[in-house]
């Protein structure tokens, strides 16, 4: 397996259209993973839910809890709400992992390594009442449909009968996610709106820094970094005696907090570094924000959820790795019909300097 890459399916959904407000209402959209063989410490299982942009939840099997993200952690909600979002989870943990049981048992013998993936949520009609999204992918494939009006699951591929008839035997899962989609899903949407609608409109001004490390034959890497920021819109560039020299190399990715990091390298020549400064707009903040090397500028916003959104980030990683595959491959991402442009190339490089280094998901067992 490749290396994941955990931002992929993050900045797509992120980058879906982003006015939302009480004219425009956004999607309520859980996306569900299960891998047959996870490494070892990490989850089996996990969800993130998203309001439109807004990454507001997330879940995995080995917390078994499903918690806010971002400035949803703020939200005013009704006592149970959380409660309620956990049970809904867990027993889609159970019904993906029993799903997977299914798959593996049919190839007994061989080497089995499945990650199945839903896509799950709704949309509010004028009335609203329930657009409703079931869709779900197995290896990066979609296969599965559900329709919650019939209340049953089709797809045209041997690994639907697997699993649809393995759900479809129990008669209360259909009706239950019928009752998910249709009911559940429209009342949680309507609910965050009513309560949280600030949050959509949510601004975390970022914490700068700029620092300079030593490269070869007499340069450095001055690299600017951005810290915990949204939206993630942002604009980064680099001064030297106070004009503009250009905007570097530049990536942004999501913390998985609902929050964006961004960094931007730029080499110049080693003794030259202190007229350099890195200079950054986002709507945050007033006016642009200016920053000297080891200076460290800090907003004046509490940085939300870093162990959370770190646990998350590691989380996402697996999940992200199949769609980047397939992108890399040239097919169009499993859920890509949801936002009807190519988002392909809205994707990030793959060349993401070493701060951003994924690999750091290692770490997992370390936390929780
Ligand atoms: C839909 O919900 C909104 C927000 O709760 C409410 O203001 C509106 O009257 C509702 N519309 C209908 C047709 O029920
Ligand atoms: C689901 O319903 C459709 C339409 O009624 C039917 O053609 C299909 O065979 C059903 N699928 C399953 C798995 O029962
Ligand atoms: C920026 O990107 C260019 C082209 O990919 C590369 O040649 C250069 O080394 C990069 N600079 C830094 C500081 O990473």
């Amino acid at each position: 397996m490749g290396m994941p890459q955990p931002w992929a399916l993050s900045l797509l959904l992120a980058l879906l259209p982003r006015t939302w407000g009480a004219e425009t209402r956004p999607p309520l959209l859980y996306h569900l993973t299960a891998v047959s063989n996870p490494a070892s410490g990490l989850p089996s299982f996990w969800a993130t839910g998203w309001l439109g942009p807004q990454q507001y939840l997330s879940y995995n099997s080995l917390r078994q809890e499903a918690e806010p993200c971002g400035a949803w952690m703020w939200e005013n909600q009704v006592s149970w709400y959380w409660e309620k979002e956990t049970v809904d989870l867990k027993s889609k943990q159970e019904l993906f992992l029993k799903a997977l049981e299914a798959l593996e048992a049919h190839i007994s013998g061989q080497e089995g390594n499945f990650i199945l993936q839903g896509l799950l949520g709704c949309e509010l009609a004028p009335d609203n009442s329930s657009l409703p999204t079931a869709t779900f992918a197995l290896n990066g494939e979609n296969f599965m449909e559900f329709n919650p009006s019939i209340g049953n699951w089709s797809g045209e591929w041997p690994e639907t009968e697997i699993v649809g008839n393995l759900w479809m035997k129990q008669p209360e899962v259909a009706r239950m996610e019928s009752e998910f989609l249709l009911t559940s899903c429209p009342e949680r949407l309507l609910s965050h709106l009513e309560r949280g609608l600030q949050y959509l409109e949510w601004k975390e001004p970022p914490s700068m820094r700029l620092k300079a490390r030593p490269s070869n034959s007499g340069s450095s890497i001055l690299s600017c970094a951005a810290f915990s920021f949204y939206p993630p819109e942002l604009k980064l560039r680099f001064l030297r005696s106070g004009l503009a020299a250009g905007p570097g190399n530049c990536s942004v990715g999501p913390n998985g907090d609902g929050s964006f990091h961004a960094l931007s390298l730029l080499e110049v020549k080693t003794g030259d570094e202190r007229h350099y400064q890195c200079q950054v707009e986002h709507t945050g903040l007033l006016q642009p924000l200016t920053v000297g090397l080891d200076a460290p500028a800090k907003s004046s916003v509490p940085v939300v959820g870093i162990i959370l959104g770190f646990l998350v980030v590691i989380v996402a990683a697996a999940g992200g790795v199949l769609l980047w595959n397939r992108m890399h491959s040239g097919l169009p991402a499993p859920w890509l019909s949801l936002s009807g442009d190519d988002s392909g190339d809205l994707l990030p490089g793959g060349n993401l300097p070493p701060e951003a280094d994924p690999q750091s998901a290692n770490a997992l067992p370390a936390i929780s």
